[in-house]
Parts: structure tokens; C-alpha cells; sequence
């Protein structure tokens, strides 16, 4: 099945999901964590009194945009998602004026270069059909030594490999990486000073890099 029309499956289904998106048993239960953890890392920063623009890639119904919105009251917020449906679910939520959603694709971000402090994405990246090139659009739009944090599922232990092959097989055309492959993604797409940090019993990674855009 050629690219587009692999894309256009993904958009079709986020589209559908977006109705009881917020309803979700794994918006409770895996997603807020994950929310939970990036909103941690950010804050981490003293980034709480700053004019940083942060952007989140794949934000879906916007959940953790409009909390950093909500908390980063000088910052800006952008929220960019292929699906539109799950774009007009974000804008629908009363949130706070430091915020801005649109529809775009990641292979294609609407966005000039160097713009953002920090990019969040959040269980989207297995999505990305081409991750190499979500990388390079990802590093484009980030800041010099601005950082990016993607948190995903990740198939490291037996329990990750088993829940992972069976979404794979259902879902079709997506990937979940091995902590190491987010390792070699991010140093050959630019990011530098990697961090990992995984759970005890899920499955699931979170990964920092820096973006060095000096002396490249
Ligand atoms: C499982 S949802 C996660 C949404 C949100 N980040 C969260 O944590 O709740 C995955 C999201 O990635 C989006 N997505 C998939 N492929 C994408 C692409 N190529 N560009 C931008 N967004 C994409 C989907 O539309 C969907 O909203």
C-alpha cells in the first residue's frame, strides 16, 4: 500500500476516535500518565515563569496542551495533529487564549524553522510512517538546544513485545521502537545529551534529546 494512502488510514481512524477519545480506557489509564510525566519534565525546567513556546506533535483532543496552557501561563502553546477531528475537539475545550491548535502532519509541520523551545509528543510516534522525516521536521522547528520528549510504547521486555506485536497486527502500519532504536533516531537526526527514563512494569519510554544546531 503506498505512503498516502497508509496515511490516509491513519487520519480516518483518529477522526472516528475522536468522538470518545476522552472517554478512553487508555486516556485514563496510560495516557494521563504519560501527560503527567512530560507536564513533569517541563516544569522540571523552571519554565514556569518563562515566554517559551512548546509545542505538542500528534496532540490529538489537546489534554496536555491546555494543562501547560492552564499552568505556563507566559508561554506559548501550540497543538498540531493530523486527524482534524481531533483538532476541533481540542479548540472546543474552553482553555486559555496562550494557545493555538491546527491540522498538519509531522512530515510536514506548519511551522518555520527554529521556532520552539520544547516539542512534546505523546503515543503518536509509533503512528509516523516515515519516523526519519518526522525527525528532521521535528529538529527544523526546534530551537538551537531546544529539546524535544517523546514518550512512547516501547517493545525493550517480553511484556512490551507481546502487547506491542498484537497492536501492530490489528492496527496495521505502525511501529513501536526498541529503546535503542530511539536512541540511534534521535543521535543521527541531530539530538544530543539523550535521556531515558522507563517505568517499572509498563511498557513505555520516555526520550529527551537536544537539539545541537551549532557547528552542523
Ligand atoms: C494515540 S493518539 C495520542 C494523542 C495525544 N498525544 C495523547 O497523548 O492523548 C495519536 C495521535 O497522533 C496523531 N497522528 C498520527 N499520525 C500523525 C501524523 N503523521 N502527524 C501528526 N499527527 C499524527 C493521531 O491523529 C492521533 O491524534
Amino acid at each position: 500500500m503506498k505512503h498516502k494512502a497508509k496515511k490516509r488510514i491513519t487520519k480516518w481512524r483518529f477522526d472516528k476516535w475522536a468522538h470518545r477519545y476522552d472517554d478512553s480506557i487508555l486516556q485514563h489509564f496510560i495516557f494521563r500518565t504519560s501527560h503527567n510525566m512530560l507536564y513533569r519534565e517541563i516544569a522540571s525546567n523552571n519554565h514556569n515563569g518563562s515566554k517559551i513556546k512548546i509545542l505538542d506533535v500528534g496532540c490529538g483532543t489537546g489534554e496536555l496542551a491546555h494543562n501547560l496552557a492552564r499552568d505556563f501561563s507566559k508561554a506559548e502553546i501550540y497543538g498540531v495533529d493530523i486527524s482534524e477531528t481531533m483538532i476541533k475537539k481540542a479548540i472546543a475545550k474552553k482553555g486559555k487564549d496562550n494557545i493555538k491548535f491546527e491540522a498538519g502532519d509531522v512530515e510536514d509541520l506548519p511551522y518555520k524553522d527554529s521556532l520552539f523551545d520544547i516539542i512534546a509528543c505523546s503515543h503518536s510516534f509509533h503512528h509516523y510512517l516515515n519516523k526519519d522525516k518526522a525527525m528532521t521536521e521535528m529538529y527544523r522547528v526546534l530551537k538551537p538546544d531546544g529539546r524535544l520528549m517523546i514518550i512512547d510504547g516501547c517493545r525493550d521486555v517480553l511484556f512490551g513485545r507481546i502487547v506491542f506485536d498484537i497492536v501492530e497486527r490489528i492496527e496495521k502500519h505502525v511501529y513501536h521502537l526498541l529503546s535503542r532504536e530511539f536512541r540511534e533516531l534521535f543521535r543521527k537526526s541531530g539530538f544530543n545529551n539523550l535521556v531515558q527514563k522507563r517505568f517499572n512494569f509498563v511498557p513505555l519510554l520516555l526520550t529527551i534529546g537536544t537539539a545541537i544546531k551549532s557547528g552542523r
